[in-house]
């Protein structure tokens, strides 16, 4: 016993601390959903960001990783609970989190403050790179603004002049909605009618028959995960798939049209992925995702593989010493991001800025028809950084 003790006193004294600190795992909270309407969606980022830990050799800044995960069940009731126990009581040095926009604006409100390291690997809430942002907070994925606001553009320029919009009532819908309707009314068209669900309800029916007698022109929605699946079946049987155009921000369609059955068959969406990407990064991705989890990756498996990437970026500069926020900020702020979807570099408020394709849904897939907004930056109203 004492023997250990004096040895442990002798190799702090040769190594010092940040050494022995590097030789100790890197504990990385995943706080995403696994029960719930987002339990896919968090499934398939998990497995993304360890995809790219194991071609990373199970390293993040040259420490191994060990995981600590939790169930955030989109409830952001219980999402200042969730990360505060992760911080306090797991004492991870990394948060990844989460799905939803609600929870995830409360994980960043805790981190901004504590100054953890957070990644957030879907939610595009304004909040977390406008008014919240901080040095230590970034997102590999998108701001709900981009696909909507993509949408608006495409919408006019197919002619239509009045649309309705359905989503569910919180930060993601009413945020996507408002990015289509800025630029479908800058370019002349108008949005006539909004209309909200509670979430996660998927009572569609009389919503729909609603639409059916005010007869837009086409219809906008954001709907994720089994809502998506949900509403896509409900839109057809209500007989509205030929009569009125859905359009959607990609999330309609994407991990979804197996479960849809066909019934999103031709649905034309916006989205920072697709299933048609020409390039050698996607390429190796999809075939290692596919080896390692026998389906296809899908948004959510992309997004979950750069947070990991963006990660390994910022960690490699501080020889994963996770504290150095600052360090870290600026290696990944310079970096260019390899991502499946295309390389893309974040903004100062640390999301990125990205090409969003026009897909159209085909059989599984949601291949590219053309790319709908080249290297959108989202407009991070309020962040001083
Ligand atoms: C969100 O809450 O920000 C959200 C959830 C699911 C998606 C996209 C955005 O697919």
């Amino acid at each position: 016993m004492k023997r250990l003790t004096l040895s442990l006193v002798t190799a702090t004294a040769l190594f010092g601390t940040t050494q022995l600190m590097a030789e100790d795992a890197l504990k990385v909270g995943l706080m995403l959903p696994a029960s719930g309407t987002y339990a896919q969606l968090g499934n398939a980022i998990e497995n993304g960001f360890k995809l790219y830990i194991e071609k990373e050799g199970g390293k993040l800044g040259g420490r191994d990783v060990e995981y600590v995960k939790l169930d955030d069940e989109s409830d952001p009731s219980k999402a200042t609970d969730n990360i505060n126990k992760l911080i306090k009581s797991d004492k991870v040095d990394v948060v990844v989190g989460t799905v939803h926009s609600g929870v995830a604006a409360a994980m960043a409100k805790v981190a901004k403050k504590t100054g953890t390291l957070m990644v957030v690997p879907n939610a595009g809430s304004k909040l977390i790179t406008g008014p919240m942002c901080a040095p230590n907070i970034f997102r590999s994925s998108f701001s709900n603004w981009q696909p909507g606001y993509a949408m608006g553009k495409v919408a006019a320029d197919k002619g239509y002049k009045k649309v309705v919009t359905i989503t569910w009532k919180y930060g993601a819908g009413e945020e996507s909605v408002g990015g289509f309707k800025e630029s479908f009314e800058e370019n002349g068209g108008e949005v006539v009618k909004e209309m909200f669900v509670p979430f996660p309800n998927v009572e569609f029916q009389a919503l729909l028959t609603e639409i059916a007698a005010t007869k837009p022109d086409a219809v906008y929605t954001f709907f994720a995960g089994g809502g998506a699946v949900k509403f896509v079946k409900d839109y057809k049987a209500a007989g509205l798939m030929n009569s009125i155009p859905l359009l959607g921000a990609g999330f309609l369609t994407d991990g979804t049209l197996k479960a849809q059955g066909g019934d999103g068959e031709g649905l034309l969406t916006t989205l920072h992925y697709a299933d048609s990407l020409d390039n050698e990064t996607d390429k190796t991705f999809r075939t290692a995702y596919n080896e390692s989890f026998e389906m296809k990756p899908d948004v959510y498996a992309v997004q979950g593989y750069d947070a990991a990437q963006i990660l390994s970026i910022g960690l490699a500069a501080v020889d994963g010493d996770a504290t150095k926020t600052k360090e870290i900020a600026a290696a990944v702020e310079s970096a260019e991001i390899d991502s499946p979807r295309g390389k893309f570099t974040l903004s100062k408020a640390h999301n990125p800025i990205q090409d969003i394709y026009l897909r159209e849904a085909k059989g599984e897939g949601n291949p590219v028809i053309s790319v709908a907004a080249a290297k959108l930056d989202d407009p991070a109203k309020g962040c001083r950084m």
